[in-house]
């Protein structure tokens, strides 16, 4: 390799969003809406579990912990995105492209590692009903949440670091409207095999290892209740498993179609889509899901609301 044209690039510049300059206006108050709402639903969720003690139960702690997951997870994308719309030609600093690239894999991550925990939960609830209390400990819990972070920095980590090595000449435009892995690994100019290698084998195992765990979770949960099958039973499991099994098949859904099944007429729109599926749609969507389909959360919502009060009755 000629070391004449090794000139090093400090800074990127964000294509944004394949749509017309026209439509830029109703996509921003859109996008905008969008952010709030997200901001605003997971807050509201995390505040009624926090001040609810009726909800200071493993399900909703990990509940509660998915809304900030999801809070942190949009807030590294949104805000820049909505900056650089107001923007000409919106650069981002390689730092800070970097550092982009690491929050949203740690978020992202821990997302996935938080719906495991989740699953799990709801397997020991309703496989184990009377042993509940005692698996699921105060102790369990924390170390589930702890054990997930611990994971998600190892991995994210593992990419940024792996990134950090490369160097980037000519291009430096990325077609997307943050930084991605895989479109900031198309722009180096230098060889990028181990980077690949490990999205494929790690990558495919932060992903693919939480989907089965969960899959395996609801299936021992399917089976548990088809055994003693009673009307009750099967209303009361599906109405907890209902929203969980929604988020799951979202999330891991657009993921999987995006990362593990890249046909060839993989076009950067398509791409756009989907990222804007499971990067802004999901963390929205998330808390309306589970506090829609859930009295105890409707319950916390109304006792919060109007606490002079009393009763509260469905
Ligand atoms: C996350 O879960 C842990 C363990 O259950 C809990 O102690 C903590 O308060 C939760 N954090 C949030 C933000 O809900």
């Amino acid at each position: 390799m000629s070391k004449r044209n090794q000139t090093i690039l400090s800074e990127f510049i964000l294509l944004g969003l394949p749509i017309q300059p026209e439509q830029q206006p109703l996509c921003y108050v859109l996008f905008l809406a969008m952010y709030l709402t997200t901001v605003l639903g997971n807050l509201l969720i995390i505040m009624l579990i926090y001040l609810d003690s009726h909800l200071h139960t493993p399900m909703y702690m990990f509940l509660s912990n998915l809304s900030f997951s999801d809070l942190c997870f949009s807030s590294v994308t949104m805000p820049k995105l909505l900056h650089d719309m107001q923007c000409q030609v919106p650069f981002i600093p390689y730092a800070d492209c970097l550092t982009q690239m690491y929050f949203f894999l740690f978020f992202g991550d821990l997302e996935s590692f938080l719906l495991v925990a989740m699953a799990y939960d709801r397997y020991v609830a309703i496989c184990f009903p009377l042993h509940y209390t005692t698996i699921m400990s105060p102790k369990l819990c924390l170390s589930l949440v702890v054990l997930s972070w611990v994971l998600t920095t190892f991995h994210a980590m593992l990419h940024t670091l792996l990134m950090a090595r490369l160097w980037f000449c000519e291009d430096n435009v990325i077609p997307h409207f943050f930084c991605d892995l895989s479109a900031l690994l198309k722009l180096a100019c230098s060889d990028t095999q181990v980077n690949e290698l490990v999205i494929l084998f790690i990558g495919g195992l932060v992903v693919v290892v939480p989907f089965l765990l969960i899959l395996m979770s609801y299936s021992r949960i399917l089976c548990s209740i088809l055994r003693v099958p009673s009307s009750r039973g099967i209303r009361k499991a599906f109405s907890t498993c209902g929203s969980h099994l929604t988020v799951v098949s979202l999330f891991f859904g657009t993921i999987i179609g995006l990362y593990l099944c890249p046909s060839a007429n993989n076009s950067a729109v398509k791409e756009t889509v989907m990222a804007m599926m499971y990067t802004v749609v999901t963390p929205m969507l998330n808390p309306f899901i589970y506090s829609l389909r859930n009295r105890d959360i409707k319950g916390a919502f109304r006792k919060a609301c109007c606490r002079k009060k009393i009763p509260f009755h469905m």
